[in-house]
């Protein structure tokens, strides 16, 4: 199989998702790079419904999963969307989904797209290139104190002068790029060990721009809904951040209701094949440092049939 992105964690998501599936939402689709793995693994699926926000991402899947086409029905925007996907495409139960959340390293790679501080380019960030806020929109307009929340949010120790030296900078003309925000911004921030200065605060733009944490939560709570008797929901997320959202909504949906007295009402319906967040091997690691931040969860609706 051609690997034009490497997966990470593929072995263990297919191990979790071992077990017979006949429809299966991918709301990352990316390059295709677990999309292959699963369909080649699961011949009985018959409908493989894939999404990205990303245009650009979904030229390169249809190229890589050619030979599954005949399967898979497409669709560009917000996996937040999943409801209407599911509708537009008629399927009433889901067995699997995963979320492979973030940008990709194809993403990373296309100077023009404005991810990068290594590289010059528009401040940018969008994955879906059809929005209309991005990253200059939040450097040159947002107040001094929204970029100070958005910082601070985003686990920069430095996030008031982070967002005080945009500001000034902002005084003398506007943020036009990647590499003059870097600049602008390893004057205000000590570097600490090896990690650049801009890091955390790209980091935080990008996550703005793409509303990335926002829609975790509106995808897993409907994906939850739509989940057959026995099916699957794995999440593979990049940052502490992501990680919690996940967590929190796993944990609540594996636990009974109670009432005031401590007496159970209602079972839960779901369960975490998952306790902890299952971590990338050290030879994956060692292959591809990108997976060193990476880490997956699942969750299962309890069914009928308890191996599925
Ligand atoms: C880490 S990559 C996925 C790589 C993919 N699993 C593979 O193996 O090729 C993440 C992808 O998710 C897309 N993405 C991130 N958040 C999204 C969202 N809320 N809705 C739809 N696509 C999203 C990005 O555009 C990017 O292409």
């Amino acid at each position: 199989m051609k690997e034009v992105h490497t997966p990470v964690l593929l072995k263990e998501v297919l191990h979790y998702f071992e077990g017979t599936i006949k429809t299966f939402f991918e709301g990352t689709v990316g390059a295709g790079g677990h999309a292959s793995h699963i369909l080649h693994q699961h011949p009985e699926i018959d409908l493989y419904m894939a999404c990205d926000q990303d245009p650009y991402a979904l030229e390169i899947a249809q190229k890589t999963l050619k030979p599954y086409e005949n399967k898979i029905r497409w669709f560009q925007g917000n996996f937040a969307n999943l409801d209407r996907f599911a509708k537009e495409a008629n399927v009433g139960k889901i067995d699997g989904f995963l979320f492979d959340l973030g940008v990709s390293s194809m993403q990373l790679d296309q100077q023009e797209r404005g991810f990068s501080f290594k590289k010059e380019a528009k401040l940018d960030m969008r994955m879906d290139v059809s929005q209309d806020m991005s990253a200059h929109s939040i450097v040159n307009d947002w107040s001094l104190e929204q970029l100070v929340d958005l910082f601070k949010n985003g686990e920069e120790p430095f996030y008031r002068r982070a967002a005080k030296s945009i500001v000034d900078a902002r005084r003398t003309g506007s943020i036009e790029t990647t590499t003059q925000l870097a600049k602008i911004l390893e004057k205000a921030i000590p570097k600490i060990g090896k990690i650049h200065p801009a890091t955390l605060v790209f980091q935080a733009l990008r996550m703005a721009v793409n509303r990335e944490l926002e829609v975790i939560e509106i995808a897993l709570k409907k994906a939850m809904d739509v989940l057959s008797p026995s099916g699957k929901i794995g999440v593979i997320s990049f940052h502490s951040l992501e990680d919690r959202i996940v967590k929190n909504i796993f944990k609540n949906a594996s636990e009974p209701q109670k009432n005031i007295r401590g007496q159970v009402v209602k079972e839960a319906l779901f369960e975490r094949l998952t306790k902890k967040a299952v971590l990338p091997s050290k030879e994956e690691m060692r292959i591809n440092p990108r997976s060193r931040s990476a880490r997956v969860r699942f969750l299962r609706k309890i069914g009928l049939f308890k191996n599925g």
